[in-house]
């Protein structure tokens, strides 16, 4: 998740110059960008301290995520019919090079985690905090406020910045909407906690685990976005003195839950500790990548950072830090509470935090308490990343690549309401039909593709563009951006066939629109 490109307001007449003969290699003026972004009502305080730049990191990264995929990602997932679409698409490499061909990998499910499932949220860290010092790298030489999108345009060209910029929809777009199915998942269990029974026809998704499960729509999942819209419609937006509580809340809830939950771990429920081994480790792994999915917002404050040298990474790696401890704290509290096959399907894998306290008699106060918190702190994380959508969008439209409608400003709250509607049905509705897994699936696979174009960019910057001025250098270039490749690439490998189809018809979709609108509407079009 990034920090909006920038603020919808006018701006200056474009001062657009080709920089390649070819229109998808031109880049951004970089100083129109600082020029746009010294307009004195949209210049940023250099504030943020590196305390703060944590506080910022972890308000993103920690949404839904750990409070579901803890659960299913340690109980694996099994389908009746066997099926490749299924298997991870390491496995079809493997199996093929092995045997020339792929029925070896047929698979009916992935293979549980089970409790090593904290082992992944470790390894995950690790690779996430190669990839965020590339991040900071890239953000650090645009010294102005954006996402990898204005980043790429001022730096690699227009092609790549339409690539990232299409990619990014899955990284704000497609989590939010798994975002969103997890509050809809902890909202019913918490309206039970009350008494009321919300019906499973409106509160379930319509589509879980390669099949149809007889629900017509899941209201709350499309309800809490609708909300946020018409808040984010009429200008509300967090500040930081927000997200530093909604922080507090979020370590609350969780730390309650490790007091709380530790009391009832049954050391038993450990064993068998990595059920499925190393690649039990590694699917787990590209499954909860998805609950560090933000933390790249830290490196996109290089604007309102007092140090960014020093502050960045600090911020970076302190914001992993912190969540590693809670997520390796949760999963091994919820693992030990309950074994893992508990967490495979219904209730215990829609809400599993909710469900193995309720199961295991936590006094209501409590079970309360952290559902509460846990709620509050998903919809900061919605709020975030919608936020956070609409603004690229705007910037998109304002460069010609997305029609003029997304950076249609509200004539009142001077809001780009079209892109924040269109934003509430992309995210709200599918949020209605599908699960969580799914949505989450290719999230992550978005993201870690856009983490590795990105540290590509590092490496070919410091080739193309040695001089230009940097506040935050990567340490042993090109080896940390190469590991920072290789451990995203093996990520994406951790996923299923089903998402990687997915996800090459998305970017087919993307080079499609570009080829036949974009290129077209583009500023560099225009000056021929
Ligand atoms: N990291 C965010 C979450 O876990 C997207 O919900």
């Amino acid at each position: 998740m990034s920090p909006p490109p920038t603020e919808p307001a006018a701006q200056p007449a474009a001062e657009v110059i080709r920089t390649s003969t070819s229109q998808a290699f031109c880049c951004k003026s970089i100083d129109k960008l600082i020029s746009d972004s010294e307009n004195p009502e949209h210049r940023l305080s250099k504030t943020l301290g590196p305390w703060s730049l944590t506080a910022l990191g972890i308000g993103a990264i920690i949404g839904s995520g750990i409070f579901v995929l803890t659960g299913t990602a340690a109980a694996g997932e099994y389908f009746q019919a066997p099926s490749i679409l299924h298997a991870q698409a390491l496995d079809l490499i493997v199996n093929f090079l092995r045997t020339g061909t792929t029925a070896g990998a047929l698979m009916h499910g992935r293979p549980p985690a089970g409790p090593s499932i904290a082992i992944s949220f470790f390894l995950v860290a690790v690779a996430c905090s190669f990839a965020g010092l590339c991040y900071a790298e890239l953000a650090s030489m645009i010294p102005i406020a954006g996402s990898a999108y204005t980043y790429s345009y001022a730096t690699l060209g227009e092609i790549f910045a339409w690539i990232i910029g299409w990619d990014l929809i899955l990284e704000y777009v497609v989590s939010n909407v798994a975002v969103a199915v997890g509050f809809a998942g902890y909202t019913k269990a918490q309206f039970a906690a009350f008494g009321i029974n919300l019906p499973d026809k409106w509160s379930s998704p319509v589509w879980a685990s390669g099949q149809w499960t007889g629900a017509y729509f899941n209201l709350p999942g499309f309800l809490i976005v609708f909300i946020l819209t018409l808040l984010l419609v009429r200008g509300v937006k967090e500040s930081a003195e927000t997200n530093n509580i909604m922080v507090a809340v979020k370590i609350g809830a969780i730390l309650t839950f490790l007091v709380v939950g530790g009391m009832l771990v049954k050391p038993a429920n450990w064993t068998p500790f990595a059920p499925s081994g190393f690649a039990g480790i590694v699917t787990g792994g590209a499954i909860v990548f998805f609950t560090y999915i933000g933390f790249d917002s830290v490196s996109t404050a290089a604007e309102e950072s007092r140090n960014p040298q020093k502050d960045l990474p600090f911020g970076i790696i302190m914001s992993l830090v912190v969540c590693t401890l809670l997520y390796v704290g949760v999963a091994l509290v919820l693992l030990g509470m309950m074994k893992y096959t508990t967490f495979v399907s219904g209730e215990a894998a829609d809400a599993p935090v909710a469900y193995a306290m309720k199961y295991l008699g936590v006094h209501p106060f409590f079970r309360s308490v952290i559902v509460i918190g846990a709620l509050t702190g998903m919809i900061s994380s919605l709020l975030v990343f919608q936020y956070g959508q609409a603004r690229i969008w705007y910037a998109m439209s304002r460069d010609g690549l997305l029609p003029k409608l997304f950076s249609a400003v509200h004539p009142k709250y001077k809001t780009p309401y079209w892109s924040t509607w269109i934003a509430c049905f992309a995210v709200g509705i599918p949020a209605g039909l599908v699960d969580i897994g799914d949505a989450a699936d290719l999230a992550n696979i978005g993201t870690l593709f856009a983490f590795v174009l990105v540290s590509l960019g590092v490496i070919l910057l410091r080739r193309n563009q040695p001089d230009r001025k940097r506040a935050f250098r990567v340490p042993f270039v090109p080896w940390f951006p190469l590991i920072s490749v290789v451990l995203c690439g093996g990520l994406m490998l951790g996923l299923t066939l089903i998402t990687w189809l997915r996800f090459v018809i998305w970017l087919a979709l993307g080079l499609m629109i570009y080829i036949f609108y974009s290129r077209h509407h583009s500023e560099f079009k225009k000056i021929g």
